[in-house]
């Protein structure tokens, strides 16, 4: 499939350069699946300084949002995760261009499926942010599978995140958000007065007996949600600034948005 953004040059994902080479994120270990920790590599070691604060990026797109907010903080380490590769290489390709200016050497971009990457490879504790913005909404019932917020989701994000790390999430659409709030009503503290009205609008979806295992060992609820604060990248009018929220804006549409934030009982 193409999606009409061949410019630039192939991306060298070797060490020291903006993609994360097969070599940096190892083999799956036979045993991952009785052993999950097993795949665990810790992603901030792909950077030069691994001590920073880590954030990561789920379905970066052109690359936008993460281009324009890790230029503004050059002491925060940002991973962008794109699993098109077509989207991936032209965002690499963005940043590769910037580094050859002397910037953006705290950004990295991995092509893979971000949620598979969170559940087998991320040790825990390690994102002070996950970033979500614009997912996918897969409107068929069939495909919504597919979608990122799921419960499994929530939980590897949990774990994935510091004490007091952010999931944010921002959408345009009105059935992908009321799918995330029904699944949020069950991990955070959601103000019924505010969200629950639009969460009604689907069922909660059954959280498998596994994931229900989980949950039932973290603090109750596992999150707080909080209203969105703008990042600093965004523009006058913007609530992040990524390229679909400016080509959705022009189309007039509106917007939803929170953040979970990660609570840990103390
Ligand atoms: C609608 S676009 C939004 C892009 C960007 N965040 C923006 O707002 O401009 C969603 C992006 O997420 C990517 N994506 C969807 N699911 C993903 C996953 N599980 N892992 C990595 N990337 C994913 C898609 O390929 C696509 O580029």
């Amino acid at each position: 499939m193409s999606f009409g953004l061949g410019h630039g040059r192939e991306i060298d994902p070797g060490l020291g350069m903006v993609g994360v080479s097969d070599t940096e994120l190892g083999p799956m270990p036979d045993d991952f699946l009785s052993n999950p920790g097993s795949g665990h590599v810790d992603p901030r070691g792909w950077f030069a300084d691994p001590s920073r604060p880590f954030e990561i990026e789920i379905g970066s797109g052109k690359g936008t949002f993460l281009i324009q907010q890790a230029d503004l903080e050059p002491e925060t380490n940002f991973l962008g995760i794109e699993w098109a590769y077509e989207f991936y290489a032209y965002a690499a390709d963005r940043i590769r261009r910037r580094r050859e200016a002397g910037s953006l050497l705290n950004v990295r971009m991995l092509n893979t499926d971000a949620t598979e990457f969170l559940r087998w490879r991320c040790p825990a504790n390690i994102a002070r942010v996950v970033h979500l913005y614009f997912s996918d909404p897969w409107p068929k019932t069939r495909h919504h599978k597919k979608r990122v917020i799921q419960h499994r989701f929530l939980a590897e994000a949990w774990r994935v995140l510091e004490p007091g790390g952010e999931l944010r999430v921002v959408t345009d659409h009105d059935d992908l958000w009321a799918w995330d709030l029904a699944h949020f009503a069950q991990w955070a503290l959601v103000d019924p007065e505010r969200w629950l009205v639009e969460s009604s609008r689907v069922p909660a979806p059954a959280m498998p007996d596994e994931v229900e295992k989980i949950r039932a060992k973290l603090p109750s609820p596992a999150f707080e949600m909080l209203a969105f604060d703008r990042p600093e990248s965004a523009r006058e009018g913007e609530l992040v600034g990524t390229n679909f929220e400016r080509k959705f804006r022009e189309e007039g549409r509106g917007f939803h948005a929170c953040v979970l934030k990660k609570r840990t009982g103390d």
